[in-house]
């Protein structure tokens, strides 16, 4: 089969197709052909450390891989159809469409083996492999932070910084679906795509300090890369508010542990594959198909074209998230 390998660290052109042999399911593993997959933060920091915060960077190669990444194909997301189950998988059965994510990765291929337990589902119908691939990973992440860590509700005031992008896009719209009054910020060109996706009000951080306009949040979502400052922020905060450092570095770490102890304002970091929970996807799932969650995908790259489809991501000028189909 056809696959992208990932020998080093360096810029997209690091990702090498291949032919590899096709992997042999496990007995709680299914074998997926895998029909569509996306670039998003996590590929792009094991094949690069492109979004690592800064001081951070000892702790993710320890993580990711010291010298070279530790896991060769990429693809942190991918969505597709099961062709053989494992002798102990009960859940899928050759033919489901699937979708899911996993630190193992290996999404960049034409085949996949997937462990039975984790975050996989089915793919709700009205939804393709491509719109399917671009919601685990912001809309989990986003469902983490605003769920689990901030417990969001209806009638707080919420501010999303960095809301026109992978993760932040996804933050609007279940913030909405909580019944928060959302506050979008981002740069001019996307004010209209993010009123769109429910915010009440938009920022254009080109023309405002969103920390330096007197509001008050009860939640500020902060994704975005090197800007991520909870000092900067803490001013805008309700007295018992959460600052949300989605894409925040040691200094957020060190302010979690420092405002973790009894009331007032507190910093949550963290993430990763602690937003991997079946039971969030298969919710999102179920916002997916009453159409209460929307997939954007800003470009569609063909498998030839990955390389091409990293650059653009890290380019930084996307709305939503690019997908990848592969025939
Ligand atoms: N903790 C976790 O588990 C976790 C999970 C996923 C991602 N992340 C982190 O989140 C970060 C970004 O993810 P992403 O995929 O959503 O990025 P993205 O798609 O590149 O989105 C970036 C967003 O930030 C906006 N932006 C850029 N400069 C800004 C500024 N100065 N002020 C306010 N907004 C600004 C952009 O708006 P315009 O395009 O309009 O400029 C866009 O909305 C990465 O660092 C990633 O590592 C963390």
């Amino acid at each position: 089969m056809k696959a992208y390998i990932c020998e080093k660290y360096g810029p997209p052109e690091v990702l090498q197709l291949n032919e590899i042999n096709k992997p042999v399911p496990g007995e709680n593993d299914v074998l997926i052909k895998v029909h569509a997959t996306t670039v998003n933060a996590a590929d792009c920091n094991t094949r690069g450390l492109t979004y690592i915060p800064t001081g951070m960077n000892t702790l993710a190669k320890l993580m990711l891989g010291w010298s070279k990444p530790k896991v060769s194909i990429l693809g942190s997301v991918l969505a597709g159809e099961v062709v053989e189950v494992g002798s102990k998988v009960g859940s899928f059965k050759p033919g489901d469409r699937v979708y899911g994510t996993g630190p193992k990765m290996g999404g960049y291929a034409e085949y996949a083996a997937w462990p039975e337990e984790g975050a996989l589902t089915k793919i709700p119908d009205k939804i393709s492999f491509e719109q399917a691939a671009v919601v685990p990973y912001g809309a989990l992440t986003a469902l983490y932070f605003l769920s689990e860590l901030a417990n969001v509700k209806s009638g707080q005031s919420i501010l999303i910084n960095g809301a026109s992008g992978g993760v932040g896009s996804y933050a609007v719209q279940l913030a909405c679906h909580f019944g928060a009054e959302v506050t979008g910020v981002c740069s001019t060109k996307n004010l209209e795509f993010v009123r769109e996706l429910g915010a009440h009000h938009v920022i254009d951080y080109k023309d405002q300090d969103p920390a330096e306009n007197g509001n008050l949040y009860d939640a500020i979502f902060d994704v975005v890369v090197g800007k991520t400052s909870y000092k900067r922020f803490k001013k805008s905060l309700k007295p018992e508010g959460y600052y949300l450092a989605v894409a925040g570095g040691l200094k957020e770490m060190v302010s979690m542990i420092g405002t973790s102890f009894g009331k007032g304002k507190k910093v949550k970091f963290g993430g990763g594959s602690s937003s991997e929970k079946l039971e969030y996807l298969e919710f999102l799932g179920t916002l997916l198909e009453k159409g209460e969650l929307k997939p954007y995908i800003d470009r569609q790259f063909s498998f030839e074209e990955m390389v091409e489809a990293h650059r653009y991501t890290e380019s930084g000028s996307r709305r939503g998230s690019v997908a990848i189909t592969i025939p």
